[in-house]
């Protein structure tokens, strides 16, 4: 019995403390195998009581199992400290500075053609055009014949036409805008407004100011009495609405099949303040866009008679637009896809 006695004091004794010193659950849970285990030294001594003599098996049960209790609850206290103790030291290690200077989240924006062909649809919208689209890919009459320009014409020398393989259909990139016109007017009677952004196809060798694909902007408008001078009006007010401020342009004949008379309009080289540059070929004018008044084959081939109707068309170098606004002296950075040119805009 002294034995029994002494073995439960110094079990006790030394359960408390391997428990105080516990460093984690894990450690915890080894100590608590070692004394209240299917195998605990505790368990040990409850299995042995059974040989007892009854006072013995009494006295001693009763002191083993009120051990049993009580080692159950420092178990229980010290495994409610160490989860505590693992939470406290993982809120410790994700605690936030709130006075630390934020992380800015990389924001994306618009490509600088795409903020021009947007503002420049908002002013043609304000003047009473309307914004229509057409298609890329073209065939050959919409883009060369209905516009006037006939097989063996050699105003089809001036655009090198990227033409589709399976040419069955004589499908080819529309090397300008200008197919649309006819486009719109089959199908739609005048009065008409309207400007048609687009990208356009050319095989020709680029430069500072020449792309092999670009984007054009092609306007018409057609009525009883509309003159070059509306023209020239509608092309004043759109570049001092778009540039913000009076820009100087010239206009000079121009030939194009299916216009008559043409012209070509050019203005202040803002890229380099007319000094001269890379971008205007150091003439100080930047070339910005053909116009004239449509050509009767053009109405003609369009259904509408020549008669009736009359008006003006022009295309303007979207491209061009973009370089003005932002001196820009050289259109291939448009194109060349390099974050520290494009995150400037
Ligand atoms: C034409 O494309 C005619 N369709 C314009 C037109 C429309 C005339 C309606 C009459 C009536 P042109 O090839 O000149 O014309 O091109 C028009 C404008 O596009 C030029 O003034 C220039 O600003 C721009 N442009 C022409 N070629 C390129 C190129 N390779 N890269 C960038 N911009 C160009």
């Amino acid at each position: 019995m002294i034995m029994a006695k002494i073995n439960l004091k110094s079990l006790k004794n030394q359960a408390q403390k391997a428990i105080e010193k516990a460093e984690d659950l894990k450690e915890l849970n080894e100590i608590f195998k070692k004394y209240l285990g299917k195998k605990g030294e505790l368990t040990q001594v409850l299995k042995s009581l059974e040989k007892l003599p009854k006072a013995k098996k009494v006295k001693i049960g009763k002191e083993a199992n009120e051990l049993k209790n009580f080692l159950g609850i420092k178990f229980d206290q010290e495994a409610q400290e160490l989860k505590e103790k693992v939470k406290k030291e993982a809120e410790e290690k994700e605690w936030i500075d709130i006075t630390a200077p934020g992380k800015k989240p990389v924001l994306g924006h618009l490509h600088p053609l795409t903020q021009v062909k947007r503002k420049a649809e908002e002013i043609f919208q304000a003047m009473g055009f309307s914004v229509i689209e057409g298609p890329e890919i073209e065939n050959e009459w919409y883009n060369f014949d209905a516009l006037n320009i006939p097989k063996d014409h050699p105003a089809r020398d001036l655009w090198d036409t990227f033409w589709l393989k399976d040419n069955r259909l004589k499908l080819l990139l529309r090397t300008h805008t200008s197919p649309v016109q006819v486009r719109y007017m089959e199908r739609n009677q005048p009065p008409l407004r309207i400007i048609v952004p687009g990208r356009i196809f050319r095989h020709e060798a680029t430069d500072a100011s020449h792309e092999i694909n670009f984007y054009q902007i092609e306007g018409l408008m057609i009525d009883k009495n509309i003159s070059a001078a509306n023209f020239k009006a509608v092309i004043e007010e759109f570049f001092k609405r778009f540039f913000e401020k009076p820009v100087e342009i010239r206009m000079r004949p121009g030939y194009f099949p299916f216009v008559e008379p043409g012209f070509e309009v050019d203005m202040t080289c803002l890229a380099c303040e007319g000094r001269g540059c890379p971008a205007c070929s150091k003439t100080g004018w930047m070339e910005m866009m053909g116009a004239g008044m449509v050509h009767p084959a053009v109405f003609k081939n369009s259904g509408l008679n020549p008669k009736d109707w009359q008006g003006f068309a022009f295309g303007i170098g979207m491209d061009r637009l973009a370089m003005m606004k932002y001196k820009i002296n050289d259109i291939r950075l448009f194109y060349s896809g390099d974050l520290r040119f494009l995150q400037q805009f």
